[in-house]
């Protein structure tokens, strides 16, 4: 995990904080960010906090996590972006114990370049700073923002799987970056 926040030239991504439980409310519970999540947004803070509470048991377990995209002018928490260890349990597609890149951003923040402002910023930290030489990512198939947000750092679609989650099923792309 980086040893300080990233610092884009609009962004700054940092941790996820306990102080970040309002924002993390205003994102899950939005109807419009869970649309191809599954469409079950959170109802309560509590929902949230066990949100922030299980991405800082990954900083301690897994070394690193997704991290809160800070906007750099208002200070205003956008969302979230960065890379998860994918361990036995949480694999997709086959693929365990490998990085994947993902993010989640309030609607007011999108269409606005952000979203691949910050993997831009973590596939450069990924590739430069540590050893990882193959980046992963996955994203529902009628999901074109994402889709585009990955195509544009560089990623390539290599296949397509089912993912299977909470009882429902999503046609997915899989797709890769090597360094
Ligand atoms: C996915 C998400 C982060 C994309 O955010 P965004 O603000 O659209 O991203 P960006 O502005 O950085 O860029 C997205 C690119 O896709 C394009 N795009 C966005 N929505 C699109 C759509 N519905 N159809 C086609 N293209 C689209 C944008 O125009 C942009 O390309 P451009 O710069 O060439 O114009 C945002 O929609 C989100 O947070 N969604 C909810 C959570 C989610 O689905 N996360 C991904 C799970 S796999």
């Amino acid at each position: 995990m980086p040893n300080q926040p990233i610092e884009t030239e609009r962004l700054i991504l940092r941790p996820v904080l306990d102080a970040d439980l309002d924002g993390m409310f205003e994102l899950d519970s939005n109807p419009k960010v869970h649309k191809y999540l599954g469409n079950n947004p959170i109802t309560t803070k509590e929902q949230a906090q066990e949100g922030i509470d299980y991405l800082k048991k990954q900083y301690k377990e897994r070394g690193i996590a997704r991290w809160a995209v800070i906007h750099k002018d208002t200070n205003e928490f956008m969302g979230w972006s960065g890379i998860k260890y994918l361990n036995k349990s949480e694999g997709m597609n086959g693929f365990h114990h490998v990085y994947e890149l993902g993010y989640r951003f309030i609607p007011k923040f999108w269409g606005k370049g952000y979203a691949t402002e910050s993997a831009q910023a973590w596939v450069n930290y990924m590739f430069a700073k540590t050893d990882v030489k193959r980046l992963y990512a996955a994203a529902d198939i009628p999901n074109k923002g994402s889709v585009n947000v990955l195509q544009k750092v560089g990623f390539k679609i290599t296949n397509e799987f089912v993912f299977e989650w909470e009882g429902q099923q999503f046609d997915c792309y899989w797709l890769e970056l090597e360094k």
